[in-house]
């Protein structure tokens, strides 16, 4: 098992990629706090799924500073340490695109990019308490590339690549930083997008099919374990070769 007797915190794991992570890493031996915002019925069934002594249901929007406390205290107080912090959480807020409204721009700030930093700084001092952790970030090839019609979500998760590179920096030399980089997974957010679009998203991707949540739960799990232990500030792109030109 890769992840023996390691605590885990996956921010929204009530659905998609972060469900399909926290069943993996309880699979692979870890206890795991699972985050929602709303679905805490969904989250109560994952946890259902792993059984309820590997893991706890927080319900919390890791937007806000309060309850990015909460969330964090939760996990401490049942389990007692942090070894691994998943930030996942995410969103596409409409209209996402360049004409965006303000309060979109500054809501799909808060939900990717404020999320993240807010977990790292609330985890990352009992992890160097512990002189260990690890942290994986999600970014989207959207950040890297660019996109239409999602300005304020490419940014958001252009700055979540900063976030890891100079935290790598920041948190050596006892915890890892790094991020995976999807394009198109099989979940509730790229449902949204409607069967039109996905159906091109899959003609644009070389191995012609979307990913499905477990693909990605197999990456986040290597970069969390040792597995990847000389591995820090790298985003590794999980597309289907997607961004290849
Ligand atoms: N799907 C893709 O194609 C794709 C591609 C590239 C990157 N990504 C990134 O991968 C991550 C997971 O995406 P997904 O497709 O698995 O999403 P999803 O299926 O739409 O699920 C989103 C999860 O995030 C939670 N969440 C949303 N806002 C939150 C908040 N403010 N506080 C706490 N939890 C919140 C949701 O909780 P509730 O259930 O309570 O709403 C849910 O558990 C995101 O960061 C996304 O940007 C996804």
């Amino acid at each position: 098992m890769k992840l023996k007797d390691k605590v885990a915190i996956i921010t929204g794991s009530s659905r998609g990629i972060g469900r399909a992570t926290a069943i993996l890493f309880t699979k692979e031996g870890a206890k795991v706090v699972i985050n929602c915002k709303e679905n805490v019925e969904k989250a109560e069934e994952v946890l259902e799924e792993i059984g309820k002594e590997n893991g706890i249901v927080v319900q919390a929007d890791v937007s806000r500073e309060d309850e990015v406390k909460k969330l964090i205290s939760e996990g401490v107080n049942r389990f007692g340490r942090i070894d691994i912090l998943v930030n996942n959480a995410g969103e596409i807020l409409r209209p996402g695109d360049w004409k965006s409204d303000v309060k979109t721009w500054k809501r799909t700030l808060d939900v990717n990019l404020t999320s993240a930093w807010l977990m790292i700084r609330e985890a990352a001092p009992i992890m160097q308490k512990q002189e260990s952790g690890s942290i994986v970030n999600l970014t989207s090839t959207v950040g890297l590339l660019g996109s239409q019609f999602v300005l304020a979500y490419g940014v958001s998760k252009l700055g979540v690549i900063n976030i890891t590179k100079s935290m790598a920096k920041e948190l050596a030399p006892h915890i890892r930083v790094n991020a995976i980089a999807p394009s198109n997974v099989m979940t509730d957010m790229t449902k949204g997008a409607g069967e039109e679009l996905i159906e091109k998203f899959r003609q644009n991707t070389p191995l012609k099919r979307i990913a499905e949540p477990e693909e990605l739960a197999n990456t986040i799990l290597f970069l969390a374990s040792d597995d990847a232990s000389y591995i820090t500030g790298e985003v590794l792109v999980v597309d289907g070769g997607y961004s290849l030109k």
